[in-house]
């Protein structure tokens, strides 16, 4: 079976790294090739993973860059038919919910090519963020859809999804983490000294819903700014963010609040495990603090991850600073009491999802 996977931005390389691992222990049965849409391209949101995953260079780099929707969709549409055209693949295997998601979904379903939707059948109900509407319509499309947990299962079933069709797998995106933890670990004395870490939040911000409008944006910040009087606040800053940040002139000046660079996978786990508290509005951090027990607070109204709240330790949150600032001071409180790893994990998420991805991929129903 020929394979394109595909990979656009940051959380991507993530999910697509142990599937490929696990593809290249039957070598007789996956020929694979994978396929950068170039969505992300700082070195410190796309090179540094491949490294620290040990992912194989990507074949092609579409190298589309940024833009708005449509024209980031449509370029990645157009460049990459002539990939599945050279290449003629049985299948592209596409992970999560971004442009690069959608778009090269759409090329492969239309010119009669399989697609497998990795991480399938997520919904926040609320189409207004940009994932919702790639997650429909990739999940609409797609002939094989692996989910994550099982609420991705009855979602695709309401929404009229064939069963054959829908594989609960469990989580890719914790395989990772679990092959990486030991390693990851060994990075924490040297953060710990270049950080001067001891007890510290740790934050990531970069939904549009939160960091595009002004004062939304300005309220978040100035909430962190009032915790690092606190606790030492820590702030890896995605490039959007860092962005609306310098338009708007944001320049916070607290040495406890410290901005910087996004990080490489290792160091950035490495300090969710450390952390006394996560703020976050990323997808995959709302999986990973479940893993690790480090309690999160998610800035969004809702989320595609409800297993993060009834199985872990995730808990909405407003964008509001006397709430944010309320929460979190209280939550740091109690987090000194008690011992916050008693979560317990969402099934399947045990670092064996990518062994079964690959089962049902050779079965032969999926073959056939
Ligand atoms: C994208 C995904 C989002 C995902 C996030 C992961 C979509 C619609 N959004 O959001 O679901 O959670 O990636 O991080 O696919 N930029 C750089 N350097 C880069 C990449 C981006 O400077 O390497 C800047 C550009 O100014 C760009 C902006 O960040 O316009 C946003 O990038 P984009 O890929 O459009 O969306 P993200 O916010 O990164
Ligand atoms: N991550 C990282 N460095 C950072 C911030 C996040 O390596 O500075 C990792 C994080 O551990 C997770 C993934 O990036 O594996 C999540 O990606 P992101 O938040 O960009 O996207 P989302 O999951 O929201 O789509």
């Amino acid at each position: 079976m020929k394979i394109i996977h595909v990979v656009g931005a940051r959380p991507n390389f993530m999910k697509i790294a142990p599937v490929m691992q696990e593809m290249a222990n039957h070598p007789n049965e996956f020929e694979q090739m994978l396929v950068h849409t170039g969505q992300h391209y700082d070195a410190q949101m796309s090179e540094i993973f491949f490294n620290e995953l040990e992912l194989p260079r990507p074949n092609i780099n579409l190298e589309v860059g940024s833009g708005s929707h449509a024209i980031q969709t449509a370029r990645i549409m157009e460049r990459f038919e002539s990939i599945i055209l050279d290449h003629q693949p049985d299948w592209i295997m596409v992970p999560g919910d971004v442009n690069s998601t959608m778009a090269c979904t759409l090329v492969a379903s239309k010119l009669g090519v399989k697609v497998a939707h990795l991480e399938a059948g997520l919904r926040s109900f609320d189409r207004s963020m940009p994932e919702e509407i790639n997650r429909l319509v990739t999940d609409q499309l797609a002939d094989l859809l692996l989910t994550p947990s099982r609420d991705g299962d009855e979602n695709l079933l309401r929404e009229g999804i064939a069963p054959k069709k829908i594989h609960f797998v469990g989580n890719v995106m914790i395989d990772t983490l679990v092959r990486l933890r030991p390693k990851s670990e060994e990075r924490w004395p040297a953060l710990q000294a270049n950080y001067g870490l001891d007890q510290f939040v740790l934050a990531t911000l970069h939904r549009p819903g939160n960091v595009d409008e002004a004062e939304r944006l300005r309220t978040l910040i100035e909430a962190l700014e009032h915790i690092a009087s606190h606790c030492m606040v820590l702030f890896p800053v995605h490039p959007r963010t860092r962005q609306r940040m310098a338009k708007l002139g944001i320049e916070p000046q607290s040495a406890n609040f410290q901005l910087i660079q996004p990080l490489g996978y290792l160091d950035f786990l490495a300090l969710q495990a450390h952390a006394r508290l996560v703020l976050t509005d990323s997808g995959g951090v709302q999986e990973e603090t479940t893993y690790l027990g480090t309690p999160c607070f998610t800035v969004r109204p809702n989320t595609e991850r409800p297993v993060t709240i009834t199985h872990g330790t995730n808990q909405l949150i407003q964008n509001d600073r006397e709430v944010l600032v309320k929460s979190i001071l209280d939550r740091l409180n109690e987090v000194k009491q008690e011992d916050a790893s008693q979560a317990s994990c969402p099934d399947r998420w045990d670092g064996c999802a990518a062994a079964r991805v690959v089962d049902v991929m050779r079965s032969s129903d999926t073959i056939g």
